[in-house]
């Protein structure tokens, strides 16, 4: 992807650059034509014109299909879900649970990443177990090692935490499960689309994630991998048609065979379909340009925020550990009062707690700005944040 074509993307036609994908990137045209094409469809013909319907389901398989190839996975394996949090649920409520089982995760984890299991504790009796990590963000993976005991029925970790940027080494974190006959559960809502994933060498057990970050999917998309040899054993959080086949004479039912037997009721078909044209699209520039793309964009980010007096750059200081998403503060500055004027001058940046606790308690602070570049930004988006800081600190002094 080259430079005129980033800036040509990065800039919205609304005239801002966006820097914000960590909260979701805004879609491609394509993905909007996807759904707009469908529901104007529904207007034009019904939603329920035959043949309509019938290239409408076509249409869902493909995508299904597509969404195996680009996580390396089986199409049986995939399941639709709304957002990276119902993908964690379905696995949380779906496996079989009793008294003692430890689960293990990190103290940073996000919050979509920690009540499914805090409800497991009460309701199930589990145990957790709760890796503490340093201000790096970085779990470490001997840490995880050592907690694993034979009662360990699963490990779950998200790729890349919203708030720090600490990208996390989940190849060792699910070789370690393997060898310890321990199952995984990688929350890649920070990495779809980012970052290369192949479940299969991976070899982790569930994956899910949203579209609407860095996939630049529509919002209300997702998807969930389940381990084939595994689909059987997870019990769908809602049951109906799609899902479930019914015997109406002996009113026996029993769970499809594939990961689809957690999507019953009505498919989301806009943003099944929109997410169809955001993989082709991430696909024609290809995840691994991105990632490297990204990857260059974080170096020169921290590089140059480094230049502003008073900044605190929150997460892992070795660059090779973090990826796309920057938090930071400027002191004498409320992060609020940084994304303010930004906005002012049309740059769109992010502040908030993120729900990151255990960050902000290891700082000391209640906020943070964040800046998180994609492929389709460039060094001079940087350059404009870094320049507008800087004026801002310049009119506070004066
Ligand atoms: C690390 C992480 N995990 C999970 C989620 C939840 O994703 P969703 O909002 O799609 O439910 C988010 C969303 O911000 C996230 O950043």
């Amino acid at each position: 992807m080259d430079t005129e074509q980033s800036r040509q993307e990065g800039v919205l036609p609304g005239g801002y650059s966006y820097i914000n994908s960590a909260a979701a990137s805004p879609p491609p045209q394509q993905v909007v034509d996807a759904m707009v094409d469908y529901l104007q469809k529904t207007v034009d013909v019904g939603p329920y014109l035959p043949a309509f319907r019938s290239e409408v389901y076509r249409k869902i398989d493909e995508t299904r299909e597509k969404a195996g190839r680009f996580l390396g996975a089986d199409a049986s394996e995939i399941a639709f879900v709304k957002n990276g949090t119902e993908g964690i649920n379905f696995v949380a409520n779906g496996l079989s649970w009793k008294e003692g089982d430890e689960i293990i995760l990190a103290d940073i984890e996000f919050h979509s990443n920690f009540t499914p299991w805090l409800k497991l504790k009460d309701k199930e009796k589990v145990t957790l177990k709760i890796i503490e990590t340093d201000r790096s963000g970085v779990i470490d993976v001997q840490q995880i090692e050592k907690e694993i005991t034979d009662q360990t029925k699963l490990i779950t970790v998200s790729h890349l935490p919203n708030a720090s940027g600490a990208l996390q080494k989940i190849e060792r974190i699910c070789n370690v499960a393997r060898k310890h006959q321990v199952l995984t559960l990688i929350n890649a809502s920070q990495t779809l689309g980012l970052i290369p994933i192949n479940v299969k060498e991976l070899d982790c057990d569930f994956l899910t994630g949203c579209g609407r970050k860095w996939l630049r999917g529509p919002e209300g998309s997702g998807l969930l991998y389940v381990r084939k040899s595994l689909v059987e054993s997870i019990e769908p959080t809602i049951t109906g048609w799609g899902g479930t086949d019914w015997d109406f004479e002996t009113n026996e039912y029993r769970y499809i065979p594939t990961a689809k037997r957690l999507e019953a009721g009505c498919p989301i078909v806009p943003s099944i379909l929109g997410l169809n044209a955001a993989i082709d699209y991430a696909q024609g520039i290809g995840v691994e340009s991105i990632r490297k793309k990204v990857e260059a964009l974080t170096r020169y980010a921290v590089a140059q925020l480094s230049s502003i007096q008073g900044i605190s750059i929150y997460g892992p200081e070795d660059i090779e550990n973090r990826l796309a998403i920057i938090p930071f503060n400027v002191a004498g500055l409320h992060p609020d009062e940084i994304t303010n004027y930004l906005e002012d001058h049309k740059v769109i940046i992010e502040s908030g707690t993120f729900m990151a606790n255990k960050l902000l308690q290891q700082y000391g602070i209640d906020k943070m700005a964040r800046l998180s570049p994609h492929y389709f930004n460039t060094e001079e988006d940087i350059d404009l944040v870094i320049s507008l800081i800087k004026s801002l600190q310049k009119k506070k002094k004066n």
